[in-house]
């Protein structure tokens, strides 16, 4: 197991991008070897892994706090904490001193569907104990949470709301502003096909506007850099990769390399369920045998009662022929219903 903690990143702050996508101060050219495999920290195992589409984005979050290191990062869209926490740990485990903030009513939307308050219940337990320090949850609407934050004050923006095109565009266009001048802003379900989810749309439109890259794997995760300053390094090259003409390939290896890291994840939650489906399973039988095995022991108790009064029918027969004897009567014959009339002295048979 690797445990961010103990990883470092080594991803060099004062490189230059070239032309051709790779980033290189004289002799110096750095690609993607250098800054996918020069921040340790996408290995991290992560602390709370729950059922979100998001999983496979975490190795990305991890990733990109690493190469951005955020001042400030808010996130729109929290539900149970998937994305946040990944985002929440890399900040931990880099040690950084950003202040964070979850906003979300907690109370679920047409797309992700509504749940209930057991939802925010565990996250805020989870949440407060392990980053009460330095984030908080806002549990309030978007728009609501808009005021609390001054123009031009946030590093990371990661909207992952209400996905129709009107929603999220209601979002980017109001959260925009917020972002500083060294904002990046993520948006999670650029490659949502279905129902009216209109985050595609959206993202083009951004994409257009400003350096970006695109995450095609689970829904997709648009990446746009929307601040004034010159990009840090890794942003940089990553940025540029999509500008290379003719392409460099290294979108591809970008792509594939989280994509194979996330799919890692969801394998490990989705054996992680099934383990705990299995572990119920067992409870289940575990009940079944306990409740068989009682009903073995009456079954016992029952036959061992049968077993008792069938002896004392031999006896009592043993008694009565004996005493039929005696008295000069013959044997019974047994007739339907006539034995216990004859025990009841009623219609006593004899053989002759
Ligand atoms: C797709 S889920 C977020 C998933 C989360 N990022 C994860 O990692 O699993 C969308 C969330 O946005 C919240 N939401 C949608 N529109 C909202 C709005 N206008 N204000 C506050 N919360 C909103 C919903 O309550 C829901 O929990």
């Amino acid at each position: 197991m690797i445990h961010a903690e103990k990883l470092t990143s080594n991803m060099s702050p004062d490189l230059k991008t070239t032309d051709d996508g790779s980033v290189g101060a004289g002799a110096a050219r750095r690609g993607a070897g250098d800054f996918l495999l020069g921040s340790g920290i996408v290995l991290a195992v992560p602390h709370r892994l729950v059922r979100s589409a998001w999983i496979g984005h975490i190795p990305f979050a991890y990733w990109v706090v690493d190469a951005l290191r955020p001042r400030s990062f808010v996130e729109l869209g929290t539900y149970s904490g998937c994305s946040y926490a990944a985002f929440l740990q890399a900040i931990t485990a880099l040690r950084l001193a950003s202040s964070c903030y979850a906003v979300d009513t907690w109370k679920g939307d047409a797309h992700s569907g509504f749940y209930g308050e057991d939802i925010y219940q565990e996250l805020a337990a989870y949440h407060d104990s392990h980053y009460g320090s330095f984030s908080r949850l806002l549990r309030m609407t978007f728009d609501e949470a808009r005021v609390h934050f001054s123009d031009g004050t946030i590093d990371l923006i990661h909207i992952d709301g209400f996905h129709t095109y009107e929603a999220v565009s209601h979002d980017v266009q109001a959260w925009l502003p917020k972002a500083s001048s060294r904002g990046l802003v993520l948006i999670h379900d650029i490659n949502a096909r279905e129902r009216n989810f209109g985050v595609w749309r959206c993202w083009e439109e951004l994409s257009a506007k400003y350096p970006s890259f695109a995450f095609l794997h689970c829904h997709g995760l648009g990446v746009a850099w929307v601040g004034t300053e010159p990009m840090p390094e890794p942003i940089a090259w990553l940025m540029e990769l999509a500008n290379v003409k003719g392409g460099s390939g290294d979108v591809e290896i970008v792509r594939n390399y989280f994509n194979r890291l996330g799919s890692g994840l969801i394998d490990q939650f989705a054996s992680g369920e099934r383990n705990k489906a299995i572990r119920e399973r067992d409870e289940i039988l575990r009940k079944h045998d306990e409740t068989l095995r009682e009903r073995d022991e009456a079954v016992r108790t029952r036959d061992e009662a049968l077993r008792e009064r069938d002896l004392r029918i031999t006896d009592l027969a043993k008694d009565l022929a004996e005493a039929r004897k005696y008295w000069g009567l013959g044997p019974i014959v047994h007739a339907p219903g006539e034995f216990s009339r004859f025990l009841r002295g009623k219609h006593p048979t004899r053989r002759t």
